[in-house]
């Protein structure tokens, strides 16, 4: 009995001893203390603030604490740290931050920059509909395949001179999302599309820029004063109206029994749940949802391309085995999904394009909606929480050569395609990149058909070819060089 008693007493203090050291132990994780008011602003990379972050961390560690202007924020380092809390510790870290920028473009609506319900509810739409078109009926598969001989025209009309390719690359991508949401494509010198293209390039321009990079930490300051980004804000009203008058159309031509596209599909659920005073559904949610998925969509994939044939100049062999392994599986006939497994160098050619290019460093910013605890840290409530997936894909831990160009990451001894976890440039669980299946579609359709087609190079040869960003901070923008695409014979 008295053991029994010196037994609880002793598991009762250990209990309340735990409780008190684990409490006192929860504190913010470790970092740079900062100017006030500015902050680590100061000391950042105007061109590429995740570089800072990296540096920073060798001193602080994998979990730390910068100060954003008045804005706290916990940078996770490395693989290991931003699995863990993506995606070990998901349900706590599925919050978005309120990227100002952003939120003054979609008026605080829409799938990217939500919480909560509304983003629950318009996320597992999105993942639906994109997977409903995606297979059976004239899907996304077919979209794209049909939207690669339109581009393969359109370079071999060059007649081998040498062109920039962003726009005929831009043109491609834009109308795959343009038949996802509004069941057509255009005509690559339509006036209309080409504005379209143009206001979405500036905009993700200009959010990469210093100003850009200013709004989102003193949005309210920034509002007062004059420069570059108001020019900004009325180019998104303009497509704001664009995207306003298209649904306008659609509502005018609905049948409900046939959905053609997303924004039928949004329509017809918005028309159910007409009802509903709380439902997600509505007009502000589809406008700007539909924003978000340009935004989100069109640049990231066509850059990623242009990167990749940048870097199939430098390494023409690297391009010559492609067309290898293309032309031996394949042959002259359109590629299919179903092709990929067939191909391991390719698909391990475009997953390194895709780690070596790093396109969105550091995410889109993550939030604690509540007290998070992590690795026995505290992160207090309403701080913005950035995964710094630059750490992940060059990671010295992770990869070979993380610095240089390797296919040999994603291949096995035998020439099998081999995964690798850290391979994370759509980042990862709950709230990672809407869009990840359809981009992927994209890299291998269109990259496959280019091949298949052309042999590409430079006027200036492999060796002048530079693969480092022509500038970078919330994106990696790849430089932009005068290709040639041969035909081949
Ligand atoms: C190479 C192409 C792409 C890359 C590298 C990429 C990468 C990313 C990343 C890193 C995020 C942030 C994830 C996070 O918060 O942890 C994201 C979010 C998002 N992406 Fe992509 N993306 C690509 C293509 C696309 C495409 C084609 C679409 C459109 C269908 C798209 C739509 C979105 C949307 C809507 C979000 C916000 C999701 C949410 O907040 O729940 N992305 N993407
Ligand atoms: C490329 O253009 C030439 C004539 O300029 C034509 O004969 C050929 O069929 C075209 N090839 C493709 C793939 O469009």
């Amino acid at each position: 009995m008295e053991l029994l008693v010196t037994f609880g007493l002793i598991l009762a203090l250990l209990c309340l001893f735990g409780l008190k050291s684990r409490r006192s132990s929860l504190r913010l994780p470790p970092g740079p203390l900062g100017i006030p008011l500015l902050g680590s602003l100061y000391q950042l990379d105007k061109k590429a603030p995740f570089k800072t972050f990296l540096k920073l961390s060798e001193h602080y560690g994998p979990v730390m604490t910068v100060n954003m202007g008045w804005q706290r924020t916990v940078v996770l380092v490395g693989f290991d740290a931003v699995k863990e809390a993506l995606v070990d510790q998901g349900e706590d870290f599925t919050g978005r931050g309120p990227l100002p920028f952003l939120v003054r473009a979609t008026r605080g609506y829409g799938l990217a920059i939500s919480n909560g319900e509304r983003w629950r509810q318009l996320r597992r739409f999105t993942l639906t509909t994109l997977r409903d078109f995606g297979m059976g009926r004239k899907g996304m598969e077919e979209w794209i395949q049909e939207e690669s001989k339109h581009l393969v025209a359109r370079l071999n009309a060059t007649k081998a001179l040498p062109f920039d390719p962003t726009y005929f690359l831009s043109c491609s991508v834009s109308n795959v999302i343009c038949c996802l949401v509004f069941g057509q494509r255009f005509a690559y010198d339509d006036e209309h599309f080409l504005n379209l293209l143009q206001i979405i390039a500036k905009t993700i321009r200009f959010g990469s820029s210093p100003f850009g990079l200013l709004y989102n930490a003193f949005p309210g300051i920034m509002e007062k004063l004059p420069g570059p980004h108001h020019k900004a804000f009325g180019r998104i009203d303009e497509l704001r109206a664009f995207m306003m008058e298209k649904i306008q159309e659609h509502q005018d031509t609905l049948s409900p029994q046939c959905p053609r596209d997303y924004i039928d599909c949004f329509l017809n659920r918005l028309n159910q749940e007409k009802h509903i005073p709380t439902s997600e559904f509505h007009y502000e949610n589809l406008v700007s949802t539909v924003m978000n998925l340009y935004l989100a969509g069109t640049e990231t994939t066509s850059s990623t391309i242009r990167f990749g044939l940048s870097v199939l100049i430098k390494y023409p062999k690297v391009q010559e085995s492609m067309q290898q392994e293309i032309d031996t599986v394949i042959g002259p006939r359109y590629p299919n999904m179903e092709d990929r497994k067939s191909l391991p160098f390719t698909d391990a050619v475009i997953h390194e394009i895709q780690r070596l290019m790093d396109i969105v460093p550091m995410s889109l910013p993550h939030y604690a909606l509540k007290d998070i605890s992590f690795r026995g840290y505290l992160i207090p409530k309403d701080t913005i929480i950035i995964p710094l997936l630059h750490s992940v894909l060059k990671e010295e831990k992770q990869w070979a050569t993380p610095w240089s160009f390797n296919p040999q990451h994603f291949l096995d001894h035998n020439g099998n395609f081999k995964k690798n976890p850290a391979f994370l440039p759509f980042s990862a669980g709950k709230r990672a990149c809407v869009g990840e299946s359809l981009a992927r579609m994209e890299l291998f359709l269109f990259m496959v058909s280019l091949l298949q087609n052309f042999t590409f190079s430079h006027a200036g040869g492999p060796d002048n070819v530079d693969l480092s960003p022509e500038y970078s901070s919330f994106a990696n923008v790849p430089r932009a060089y005068n290709i040639i695409a041969t035909p081949r014979p």
